[in-house]
C-alpha cells in the first residue's frame, strides 16, 4: 500500500487500466514487429530464429515486463527513481539505480535512429497514395528505395518532422491525444495487417512462407542470431530501455499487471507473426532477397500495393498506420528521459524536451548519413546505425534486462514482490518468482556466453 500512496502527487495516472493497456501496446507494437522482425527473420534464416525468438517472450519476456511494471508502479518514478525507491524499501545499495539510468539511456539511443527509420513510412505514404507503385517489380521497387535513401536531405527531414512531433506531444503532455489516437490506429493496423495476408494468401507462395517461418532448420541458426532473437524480444517488448518502467509509474494500483502483460505480449507478437505472413510470400513470389536486410518491407510491400486492387488507398492508409504505430512507441522512447531530467534535475518540461530533443536529433543525423555520405565508416564492420542498433538491442537491453531480474528476484525479496505485483495468494505467483530467480537469468547468461562462442 506504501507504494501506491507515495508520491503519486503531481505525476497523475493513466485515466483508466484501458488506456493504460492502449499505451503499452502502443509502444510494443511498432516498426520492430513490421520492420524489424521479418528483416531479421530473413537474415537469420526463419523458422529456427522465430522459435527462439518466440521462446524469449515467454520465457524472459513476459516475466521481466510484469516486473517491469511493478517496479514502475512501486517505485512511482522514472525509472532510475523507481529502482532508486524500491532498492531503499529493500534495503539495498543507491547503487541499483544504474539500471535505471542505463535504461533511459538505452531509449534515448534507440530514438535516434528510431525516428529515422519512422522517417522513411512517412516518406513511402505520400508515394503510396500517388499511385506510383503501380506495375513496381523487384528491381524497380529496390531502385526507389535506393534513391530514398541515397538522399541525406530527404532522410534527414522526415526523420526530424518524426522527431518534431514526438516531442511536441510529449510536451504537451502525454496522455489525452495518445488516447485518442491509439483507440482508432490499433485495430486500423491489425485490419490492413489481415487484408495484406489475404493478399499474400493469393500470390501462391503462402505455403513456403509458412514453412519459411515455422519450420526450424537449426543448422541455420548462428550463436549470434540467438543473441539476436534474444535482443529483439527487449526491443519488441520495449524492455530494459526505460518504457515500461515509465509506463508502469503511473498505473493505478488496482490494475492487473499479469493480466495486462500477457494481453501486451499477445498483442505485440500476434502483429509481428501476421507482419512475416504478409511479407515472406511476397518476397519468394517477386524473386527477393530474404535477408536483404533493413529495406526488406520497403521494397517488397510496394510491389504488392502496385498490384492489389485499391492497392494505392490500402497501401497509403498502411504507412500512415504504421508511421502512427512508430509514434506510440517514439513517445515511450523519450518519456523515460524526460521524467527522468524532470525529477532528478527538477528540469521543466519544456526545457527537457528541448535538451533532450536537441541531443537525440545530433545523433540522428549520424544514422542519416550511414545510409549514404557514412556508409562506408564502419566501427568492427558496423556503420553508425548497425552499431547503436546492435549496441542497444544486443548488449545494453540483455544486460540491462539481466541486473533488472536479478534485482527484483534477489534483491527485492518474495514478500515484496508479491505485494507489489499484487499476486500473493495465487499460484501463478510462483511460477513468475521461479521465472524472474533462475530462468530468466540463466537463460540470459547462457545466450551471451552462447553468442561470444564459448560452448
Ligand atoms: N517496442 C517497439 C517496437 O517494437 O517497435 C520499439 C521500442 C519502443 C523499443 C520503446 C524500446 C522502447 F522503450
Ligand atoms: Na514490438
Amino acid at each position: 500500500i506504501a507504494g501506491s500512496t507515495r508520491s503519486t502527487a503531481g505525476r497523475g495516472l493513466w485515466s483508466s487500466r484501458w488506456v493504460f493497456f492502449l499505451a503499452a501496446t502502443g509502444s510494443a507494437v511498432g516498426l520492430g514487429n513490421i520492420w524489424k522482425f521479418p528483416y531479421i527473420t530473413g537474415q537469420n534464416g526463419g523458422g529456427a530464429f522465430v522459435l527462439v525468438y518466440l521462446a524469449c517472450i515467454l520465457a524472459i519476456g513476459i516475466p521481466l515486463l510484469m516486473a517491469e511494471f511493478m517496479i514502475g508502479r512501486r517505485g512511482r518514478a522514472n525509472p532510475e527513481g523507481a529502482i532508486a525507491a524500491v532498492a531503499r524499501e529493500a534495503g539495498a545499495s543507491r547503487h541499483w539505480r544504474r539500471i535505471g539510468s542505463m535504461a533511459v539511456l538505452t531509449g534515448f539511443l534507440i530514438l535516434s535512429f528510431y525516428a529515422v527509420i519512422a522517417g522513411w513510412t512517412l516518406a513511402y505514404a505520400p508515394a503510396a497514395f500517388s499511385g506510383s507503385f503501380a506495375g513496381l517489380d523487384g528491381k524497380s521497387s529496390g531502385a526507389l528505395f535506393d534513391a530514398l535513401l541515397a538522399d541525406p536531405w530527404q532522410l534527414a527531414g522526415y526523420g526530424s518532422l518524426v522527431l518534431a512531433v514526438t516531442l511536441g506531444i510529449v510536451a504537451l503532455g502525454v496522455r489525452d491525444g495518445l488516447e485518442r489516437a491509439l483507440r482508432f490506429m490499433m485495430p486500423g493496423l491489425f485490419l490492413i495487417l489481415l487484408v495484406m495476408v489475404g493478399y499474400a494468401a493469393t500470390t501462391g507462395y503462402f505455403m513456403q512462407a509458412v514453412e519459411f517461418l515455422f519450420a526450424p532448420d537449426f543448422s541455420k541458426l548462428t550463436g549470434q542470431g540467438v543473441l539476436m532473437a534474444l535482443g529483439h524480444a527487449f526491443f519488441t517488448l520495449s524492455l530494459a530501455s526505460g518504457a515500461m518502467m515509465a509506463y508502469g509509474s503511473y498505473l493505478p494500483a488496482g490494475t492487473s499487471i499479469v493480466r495486462t502483460s500477457l494481453m501486451v505480449a499477445l498483442a505485440d507478437t500476434a502483429v509481428a507473426l501476421l507482419a512475416g505472413l504478409a511479407i515472406f510470400p511476397l518476397v519468394f513470389a517477386n524473386g527477393l532477397e530474404p535477408g536483404a536486410g533493413p529495406g526488406l518491407i520497403f521494397v517488397t510491400l510496394p510491389i504488392a500495393f502496385g498490384q492489389m486492387p485499391l492497392g494505392a488507398l490500402v497501401g497509403g492508409l498502411f504507412f500512415v498506420m504504421l508511421a502512427l504505430a512508430a509514434l506510440t512507441s517514439t513517445i515511450s522512447l523519450i518519456e523515460p528521459a524526460i521524467a527522468w531530467l524532470g525529477e532528478r534535475f527538477g528540469m521543466g518540461r519544456v526545457k527537457a524536451v528541448l535538451l533532450s530533443g536537441a541531443a537525440v536529433w545530433l545523433l540522428s543525423i549520424g544514422s542519416v548519413l550511414s545510409f549514404n555520405a557514412w556508409s562506408e565508416v564502419t566501427l568492427l564492420g558496423k556503420t553508425f546505425f548497425d552499431g547503436l542498433d546492435f549496441l542497444t538491442s544486443n548488449l545494453m537491453m540483455p544486460l540491462g534486462g539481466l541486473f533488472t531480474v536479478l534485482f527484483t528476484g534477489w534483491v527485492m525479496q518474495r514478500a515484496l514482490a508479491a505485494q507489489a505485483l499484487g499476486l500473493e495468494q495465487s499460484g501463478g505467483f510462483g511460477l513468475w518468482w521461479l521465472a524472474i530467480r533462475w530462468i530468466t537469468p540463466l537463460a540470459i547468461a547462457l545466450m551471451f556466453l552462447h553468442s561470444l562462442g564459448l560452448f
